[in-house]
């Protein structure tokens, strides 16, 4: 396989700021109540007009300008979401459509929040096995609209956001060691009622009574899922950096799903990886679930904690459950 890096990384949120304060007027809840436990702040919240494919392409649009390409050079459009405008066609169309990227191929990959790392891993065998040139992997989901506000065991958690890298081959000026490193992924499909949405599918197709029952709403076992990230990501990282004979001092930056900052936190400290090389920023975005980690990756960019060279590991738990890591050396 050739080296694959990350070229270039876009990012879109809405405009409109949902406040732990406004949400303490929809349901039973405190500002207090919603950081201690979380460490989310607010969150972003796409209006009316807006729909993933649209979060999706404006990710794309910065990605694409940061490399200065145009998206007719693109060779494939991989989009991770569970929220797509509609079951089909897929989001990838959609965005392939308004971007013009007129020889793309691609697909929406289902994973919730593991779906930047498995979308990542995807494209870097598809740049890395010699037959593509230019993948584009969006993660972008619209949380909010399959999120019952009445629920405050969900409602405070979600919010809206996309994110974009564009993926090529190493080039001969970059350094040989940077790049795609490895990938372990794991599904467990017995801890599938823990999180889900009941209703649009092939199981139970929208009818009155779906709607009446709430069912086209994300439904949750918070605490089983707290248990279970916990253990995963620590376990997955774990095994990950064992097999590349690497430990918790080698990584330059973690990268981690944005869903609870205990849960974060909890897994850096089990992995024994200092609190300051572990990217936080769900206290403005909550959890914007395929979105988190390009997001995490920009704002790290930005403020000079993700610096060419170093050792990142990404890493992530989601409903299915899905599981998974990653380990790149950043080449931007
Ligand atoms: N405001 C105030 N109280 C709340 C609340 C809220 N928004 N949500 C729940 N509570 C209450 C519960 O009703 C419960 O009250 P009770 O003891 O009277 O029954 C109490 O707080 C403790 O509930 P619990 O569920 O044990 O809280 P928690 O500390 O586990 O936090 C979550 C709840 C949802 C924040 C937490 O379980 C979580 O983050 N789970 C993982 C969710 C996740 O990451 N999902 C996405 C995966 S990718």
């Amino acid at each position: 396989m050739r080296k694959v890096k990350i070229s270039a990384l876009g990012c879109y949120t809405p405009e409109r700021v949902l406040t732990n304060f406004e949400l303490e007027k929809l349901v039973a809840t405190s500002n207090e109540w919603i950081l201690e436990r979380t460490g989310i702040s607010e969150r972003h919240i796409a209006g009316p007009e807006m729909a993933t494919s649209d979060l999706a392409f404006e990710a794309a649009r910065v990605a694409l300008a940061q490399r200065g390409i145009d998206a007719s050079e693109l060779d494939a459009i991989l989009v991770s979401t569970v929220t797509p405008d509609m079951m089909f066609p897929s989001t990838a169309c959609l965005v392939q459509n308004r971007l013009g990227a007129r020889k793309a191929w691609g697909f929406d990959l289902v994973a919730a929040c593991s779906g930047f790392v498995y979308g990542l891993t995807t494209g870097a065998h598809l740049v890395g096995g010699g037959t593509h040139q230019k993948v584009l992997v969006i993660g972008a989901d619209t949380m909010s609209r399959i999120i019952d506000y009445t629920d405050r065991g969900t409602c405070i958690l979600f919010g809206d956001g996309a994110g974009a890298m564009l993926l090529e081959p190493l080039a001969e000026t970059d350094d040989a060691n940077a790049g795609f490193l490895d990938f372990l992924g794991e599904i467990d499909g017995s801890g599938g009622d823990s999180l889900y949405m009941p209703a649009g599918g092939s199981r139970l197709p929208a009818s009155a009574e779906t709607v009446r029952d709430r069912k086209h709403y994300v439904h949750q076992d918070g605490a089983q899922v707290f248990k279970y990230a916990v253990r995963k990501m620590y376990e997955i990282c774990q095994n990950l950096l064992a097999r590349n004979g690497l430990t918790a001092k080698d990584v330059g930056v973690m990268i981690p799903h944005q869903a609870n900052r205990r849960i974060i936190i909890a897994t850096a400290e089990r992995l024994g990886i200092d609190c300051e090389k572990v990217v936080i920023n769900i206290e403005r975005y909550g959890n914007t679930t395929a979105g988190t980690i390009p997001l995490a990756a920009r704002d790290a960019l930005q403020s000079g904690r993700l610096k060419k060279g170093d050792l990142v590991l990404f890493a992530a738990v989601g409903a299915g459950y899905t599981v998974g890591a990653a380990l790149w050396r950043w080449a931007m």
